[in-house]
């Protein structure tokens, strides 16, 4: 049913949002100020002890400092009491006083005509649950059993059993009244194109009933019980009831227990759902025979603020989670989070519990991670950070990847979350600088807190192309140190470039002030014996045999040139850590931009701990206002 923004604005503008929300929490009447409208309570989406849910009245909106969860009424009564749209609508034009509006008579006729579909569900869900019962469906029963599916099973799921006649469901609906060109726009049966008699769609198969959100029977999931049939399963085709790609296997009884505090569960196929939820994981779901598409998750998170995706162990559940990653960060934000749990050893969840029980599938959850952890590990898998070069790769996808982000709270505390871990990985001791700044990248190193030395190759790099070219920096430097001892003339063709060499050693730094300068320093000296100890200087055949200055130009040049790229890489990849730190700052802003006091507090790593600001709630009320009134404009603009 479409409804009139204009009559959702005067639901809006009629009922005050706390009294909404009054009936889920309990007010914080001492930090609130009932007569501006302006309410604090502990947040009815986590748990706290702390008052950090602000609820606006003049605004409508209500926020979560703590979680981040926010919306207005109506959002508030689809996400706490778990209505669809339509539901929470009529909730609010109750407290409103108003009717609700009438519907288009276009609209009026497809819910009639979808009604009538519906129905036809209904009866065949009793006819395939009845056949399941009777002689036919005794080697269907055995079949269940045999998965370990009792009574309770298949009463919980309305298991049926289609048999396997042409005509069997079709007779059956026939003479309940149901007309053919139902059951074909039902999906129900199969109409074939020389006009022959309609038959059966499902035969000889298991059938999983399947229910949208508000338990309306929509579609069938079917079975083989053959292992040899040609498709294991069958599904019911999209029909005016059945969108694949916008529900979720079991999404009814799903929401239902996790607003009974069970977590929303992900799995791929119906047997997992049916094993979870046996194994007493009632928020257990699935996608019906697809991979999870936008709709599925945008209906998962108005189920869980924070569904737990499990994926099989194995290569292509793995693929699916690369996959599921793309499309979940551009739609992260408060209220909007993933977890993934990874299962052991190739194993479904329905062979996980019936192997290992309901502690291991436990288990399995309690380790489950956060996106931000695949996202991470997924950029990193494979690959070496051994040279200024992919670290700055790595950045830059990195840094592509939070780009997409679209909430600025959510997006600051990736770019925390990845820098933590990159310091991690790059070995970083903030602070622990070994290298000191070059002429050039002393300007980029504000806000750098890597300073390491490029380290030489790890043994265990990859034999990548450019793992084959890399000899490290160090070589680099000998070989140009010693073209230049050997060939007289050489330094002074590239004077300019090897000043800006500056090497970090001190021997060498002498060496070269004694190349460039023409002089001779018992340091530069022992360096130079040093770097024609170098294995890689020494097999170089113009090193071994100086008759060809002219190559030996052609190749000074070379190197120099790879020098130079690599420090321009590292000069790139300070100023990425400086952008990143800069990006940090200004989500803070918005917070901070009226007290200087609170600037101090709200720099420290952490920003979720504003709640705890002891600051007057005026500031913070007026902060909230400014902050809303920047993210409306953002959104209309
Ligand atoms: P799986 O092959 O993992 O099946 O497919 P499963 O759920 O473990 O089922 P069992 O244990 O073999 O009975 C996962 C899901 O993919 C869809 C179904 O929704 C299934 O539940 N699927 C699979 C199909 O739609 N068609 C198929 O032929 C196979
Ligand atoms: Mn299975």
């Amino acid at each position: 049913m479409s409804i009139s923004p204009a009559f959702l604005d005067e639901l809006r503008n009629r009922v005050p949002i706390s009294r909404i929300v009054g009936r889920k929490v309990t007010w914080d009447l001492h930090r609130s100020n009932q007569a501006k409208g302006d309410w604090w309570a502990p947040c009815p989406f986590h748990g706290e002890k702390t008052a950090s849910f602000h609820v606006d009245d003049q605004k409508g909106f209500y926020y979560c400092f703590g979680c981040h969860a926010k919306g207005d009424a109506l959002n508030f009564l689809r996400e706490a009491d778990g209505l669809d749209f339509v539901e929470a609508v009529k909730v609010l034009a109750s407290e409103a006083g108003l009717p609700m509006p009438d519907r288009d008579p276009g609209e009026a006729k497809r819910a009639d005509r979808r009604s009538v579909l519906a129905d036809a569900m209904e009866a065949a869900t009793r006819f395939y649950r009845m056949q399941l019962g009777t002689g036919q469906g005794a080697a269907a029963r055995e079949y269940l059993a045999g998965r370990g599916l009792e009574l309770d099973a298949v009463e919980k799921f309305e298991l049926g059993f289609a048999p396997d006649l042409r005509q069997g469901l079709f007779n059956a609906l026939r003479d309940k009244g149901v007309p053919p060109d139902v059951m074909d726009e039902a999906g129900l049966v199969i109409v074939p194109d020389d006009g022959g008699a309609p038959y059966d769609r499902f035969r000889g198969r298991i059938i999983f009933p399947i229910r949208d959100a508000r338990g309306r029977a929509i579609a069938f999931g079917g079975r083989a019980m053959d292992p040899n049939a040609r498709a294991k399963y069958l599904n019911s085709p999209e029909t005016p009831l059945f969108d694949k790609g916008r529900n979720l296997y079991n999404a009814g009884p799903a929401r239902a227990a996790v607003g009974r505090g069970a977590p929303l569960v992900v799995a791929e196929g119906y047997m997992d759902v049916i094993a979870l939820s046996l194994a007493g994981f009632d928020g257990a779901v699935a996608p019906l025979g697809t991979a999870i598409t936008e709709d599925q998750l945008r209906l998962m998170w108005r189920i869980s603020p924070e569904p737990v995706i499990m994926l099989d162990g194995d290569e292509a559940g793995q693929r699916a989670a690369r996959r599921l990653i793309d499309l979940a960060i551009p739609m992260t934000g408060p209220g909007q989070a993933l977890r993934f749990a990874t299962l052991p050893g190739g194993q479904d969840p329905d062979d996980l519990i019936r192997a290992h029980g309901a502690a291991a599938m436990q288990k399995v959850l309690a380790e489950a991670r956060p996106l931000v952890d695949l996202l991470w590990e997924r950029e990193i898998e494979g690959r070496e950070f051994d040279s200024p070069e992919r670290r700055a790769a790595l950045d830059a996808s990195l840094r592509k990847a939070i780009a997409r982000i679209p909430d600025d709270a959510t997006r600051n505390h990736y770019i925390a979350a990845l820098k933590e871990r990159r310091f991690e990985l790059f070995g970083g001791r903030r602070g622990a600088g070994r290298l000191t700044p070059g002429p050039r990248e002393a300007g980029a190193s504000r806000g750098g807190n890597w300073r390491g030395k490029p380290e030489p190759a790890r043994a265990q790099t990859r034999a990548t192309p450019l793992g084959q070219q890399d000899t490290g920096d160090a070589t680099l430097e000998s070989m140009v140190l010693a073209l230049c001892a050997v060939y007289p003339g050489l330094a002074g063709r590239v004077e300019s470039r090897l000043e800006l060499l500056a090497p970090a050693d001190d021997g060498r730094a002498a060496l070269c002030h004694d190349l460039l300068a023409g002089s001779d320093s018992v340091a530069g000296r022992a360096a130079l014996a040093r770097i024609m100890e170098d294995a890689y200087v020494r097999a170089s055949p113009l090193i071994r045999k100086p008759d060809d200055a002219e190559k030996a130009a052609v190749v000074l040049a070379n190197i120099l040139d790879k020098i130079e790229a690599r420090r321009a890489a590292m000069s790139e990849l300070l100023r990425a850590e400086a952008e990143i730190q800069g990006l940090v700052d200004e989500g803070l802003t918005w917070r901070v931009s009226e007290s200087a006091r609170a600037r101090h507090r709200a720099e420290r790593p952490e920003i979720e701990d504003s709640s705890d600001l002891n600051e007057d709630r005026g500031a913070l009320s007026a902060r909230l206002a400014s902050y809303f009134e920047t993210r409306r404009k953002r959104d209309s603009g």
